[in-house]
């Protein structure tokens, strides 16, 4: 029987397609970055034909790695960077604009007005989510009224809409299916997490035809097989997640109260509740753990917008290191006595503070300030925010309270540096675990499951293999110095 699984892990700054074996071991990785493209200060977009690109380069790089064909491969699971909205013709298959991405701000007048006239309660009971122009739906709302003739074209059920996941199955299978997943689909405010459902009420709302909208599936389900000419033979696409419901899967948070934060390009700590859906009281977001056989699983989550992308602005905007790798290193050697603070709202603040229109700051510089410091306090600030998620959580969770440790992954993990600082100032342990490409494992694992390939769910668990525990060691009088620092950096920051 062949085991082999392919992920797509389709992420915010690169496409990656990496192969697993039968034992869930990588067998090949294959990555490229593309474009980040931003018109205007607080826009974000991507060239769909790029991202396209750059997924069907990845799979077939990693395949010749693997020394595999496709006709050796079991079955796809997809994975993607939630939230960012494709619109595109139905009979060319060709996007009629580029992508919007999550990150991008340009619909945060359109929010400030729902808001305003009061829709923000019925939005947040459906769908768990607050309005904010971090989602889907004003996104789509915003190329339907700047491209010519796209409302009336949506309306006539000539186009589609779809989340990335959505867009690629499209692809893959050229052009045969429009489907996406119950994570994907929870993260559009268009999507009732309780019904099952997209709601008519917010579709009006949002001024959002159904015509646009895919089929929502299970996680683990039929999505097609791709285009036989595509790589050589049709592969089954049969898990789809987006990227950190993916990584909650990775990292076996499959019981109610395991929290996972994955550090990519921004952080995003999901804690499981269960089959309960707990309403935050705390600014947090209710969502779709993942949904198998017809069964939500449901949890609580705090997005933060830039953790590695504070990394990267380090890089490639001061231009203070050449390679991410020598933040830490750079942080290390800072000066222990300044206490510098850089709030990276590049595009405004998530969890719990939801200012769209907060920007960053950096606080606390002394003339022997430099890049040290800076780096050091950049790195610093994801766990900061970190710290902010976690205390939002154990307000709405009590079960959460006091023995809260942290499955963490994503590519900051690497050091050591940023996850004991993280330890210290959470004040409780963090787990990294051996495989740390968890969000691929996850798509990975609903794929293989599906075809009856891979463990279940309590095997998989099992395997779940720690590779160090960071315990803290900050003595409790500096991190609350420390912490009394960054809330009062934050509080300055805030737009209102
Ligand atoms: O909600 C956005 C998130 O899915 C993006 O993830 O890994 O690209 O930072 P990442």
């Amino acid at each position: 029987m062949k085991k082999h699984i392919l992920a797509i892990d389709q992420g915010t700054t690169s496409s990656r397609a990496i192969i697993f074996d039968g034992d869930q071991k990588i067998v090949a990785v294959a990555q490229k970055e593309f474009t980040q493209i931003y018109p205007k200060s607080g826009w974000v977009e991507h060239d769909p034909e790029e991202i396209w690109d750059s997924v069907r380069w990845a799979i077939g790089e990693a395949l010749a790695k693997a020394g595999l064909e496709a006709k050796n491969i079991a079955a796809i699971g997809i994975t993607n960077q939630r939230e960012t909205a494709i619109l595109w013709d139905r009979k060319t298959g060709k996007p009629i604009h580029n992508a919007i991405v999550w990150q991008d701000r340009r619909t945060a007048s359109v929010c400030e007005k729902l808001r305003k006239a009061g829709h923000e309660r019925m939005v947040s009971r459906k769908t768990g989510l607050l309005l904010d122009p971090y989602f889907s739906a004003t996104k789509i709302g915003w190329v339907l009224d700047k491209v010519r003739g796209a409302r009336r074209r949506a309306e006539a059920g000539e186009l589609a809409f779809g989340t990335v996941d959505s867009f690629l199955i499209w692809r893959l299978t050229g052009g045969h299916r429009h489907l996406t997943d119950a994570t994907n689909a929870c993260r559009t405010l268009l999507f009732d997490i309780g019904a099952h459902r997209w709601d008519d009420r917010l579709l009006a709302l949002f001024g959002v035809p159904a015509a646009l909208l895919p089929e929502v599936k299970d996680c683990a389900d039929d999505f097609g097989e791709t285009d036989p000419d595509l790589f050589g033979a049709a592969i089954p696409i049969r898990g789809v997640a987006g990227d950190q419901h993916a990584a909650s899967i990775g990292q076996a948070c499959f019981m109610p109260g395991m929290i996972k934060s994955t550090y990519g390009t921004g952080c995003f700590a999901v804690l499981n509740t269960g089959e309960t859906l707990v309403r935050s009281k705390n600014r947090l977001l209710t969502t779709i753990a993942y949904r198998l056989d017809g069964k939500t699983i449901y949890a609580l989550e705090g997005s933060i917008f830039v953790a590695g992308a504070a990394v990267q602005w380090l890089r490639d905007g001061l231009g203070i290191v050449k390679a991410a790798s020598e933040t830490g290193p750079l942080a290390r050697s800072s000066d222990p006595e300044q206490q510098v603070y850089l709030v990276p709202a590049f595009v405004g603040l998530g969890a719990p503070w939801w200012d769209a229109d907060a920007r960053g700051a950096i606080y606390g510089l002394t003339r022997n300030s430099g890049p040290a410091e800076i780096a050091r306090a950049a790195l610093e600030s994801v766990s900061y925010q970190t710290r902010d998620l976690l205390d939002a959580m154990h307000r709405d969770w009590k079960q959460a309270g006091g023995e809260t440790v942290l499955r963490v992954d994503g590519g900051m993990v690497a050091s050591d540096w940023t996850m004991q600082f993280l330890a210290d100032i959470l004040d409780a342990p963090v787990d990294r675990p051996t495989v740390l490409e968890t969000t691929a494992l996850g798509a990975a694992w609903l794929a293989g499951q599906a075809v009856g390939a891979w463990p279940d769910a309590e095997t998989f668990a099992a395997r779940w293999a720690r590779d160090r525990r960071f315990e803290p060691q900050m003595d409790a009088k500096t991190r609350k110095a420390k912490l009394n620092g960054w809330r009062d950096a934050v509080r300055r920051t805030l737009s209102h």
